[in-house]
């Protein structure tokens, strides 16, 4: 996969969620890439943080991605500022999954994950398309694997995260040949202060619990030419951790 030209025609990313964690991991790489990056957040001060660390070269533009008016303010501001969109990274979530014990799942607690984790995508997805649809961009979203697999109490981030992955093969029919659209569904991804335990990477087949870049390689990936002949899927990245089996003697 080649780096691209890094001029003003090079291709634009926008990045939802883009301010922290897996997100600025991915904002950080196609940067590197050679893309010009906007990352949509409504995390201000981390967006400001990551502009700074990246010498002005990233563009953050405040978003909540589950709010209509704004994702489309922010769509419109990227068409003005940089004329063009090539790609949409759809990673903007309420990460926390856990303690929501259904029978106390509040209707509220249900809709606020599911507006950022699922409507998110939908709204930027659309409001992106018009911008996408002439440079034949591609979209990939950030699914889990909890999609696929579940703990206790984790019902509304599982739900968003399984409509996520299909919404994903819905868009790829709607919107081929010119668009290409994706998921990756990332595993234990570090992206804390918290102090990781032996057991933590131990647990993993391959022996450590993943980081952004991991992610990040594969979202590069499947924006680039050589994903040419992929979309509709949904890739899992987890250190091998859904292919274990488990028994307890
Ligand atoms: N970290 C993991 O282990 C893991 C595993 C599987 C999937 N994921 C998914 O990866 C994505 C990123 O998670 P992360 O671990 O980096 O979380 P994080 O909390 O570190 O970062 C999430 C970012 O999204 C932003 N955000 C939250 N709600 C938003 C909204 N309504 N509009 C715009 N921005 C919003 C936050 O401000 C933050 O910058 C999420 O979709 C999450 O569900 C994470």
């Amino acid at each position: 996969m080649g780096d691209v030209a890094k001029n003003v025609t090079s291709p634009v990313v926008v990045v939802t969620g883009g301010a922290r964690g897996i997100g600025r991991g991915i904002a950080l790489q196609l940067l590197k890439k050679g893309y010009r990056v906007a990352i949509a957040d409504v995390d201000k001060r981390a967006g400001g943080r990551l502009v700074t660390e990246s010498g002005g070269k990233i563009t953050a533009i405040a978003t909540d991605v589950g709010d209509e008016e704004a994702v489309r303010a922010l769509f419109a501001q990227v068409g003005e500022t940089f004329g063009r969109l090539d790609a949409l990274i759809n990673n903007a979530g309420i990460a926390r999954a856990h303690g929501m014990a259904l029978e106390h799942l509040s209707l509220a607690d249900w809709q606020q994950m599911l507006a950022t984790n699922l409507t998110g995508v939908f709204l930027c997805s659309k409001y992106a398309i018009p911008l996408l649809r002439p440079c034949r961009g591609a979209i990939v979203n950030i699914s889990s694997t909890r999609a696929l697999q579940s703990e206790a109490d984790t019902e509304a981030y599982s739900a968003g995260k399984g409509g996520v992955v299909a919404l994903t093969h819905a868009m790829a029919m709607s919107l081929g040949p010119d668009l290409r659209v994706n998921c990756v569904s990332p595993g234990w991804i570090h992206v804390s202060d918290d102090v990781l335990r032996p057991q933590d990477h131990d647990q993993h087949p391959v022996g450590r619990v993943g980081t952004p870049e991991d992610v990040a390689g594969l979202v590069a990936y499947l924006l680039s030419d050589q994903a040419g002949f992929i979309t509709g899927q949904n890739f899992i990245v987890d250190g091998g951790m859904t292919r274990k089996m488990i028994y307890e003697a």
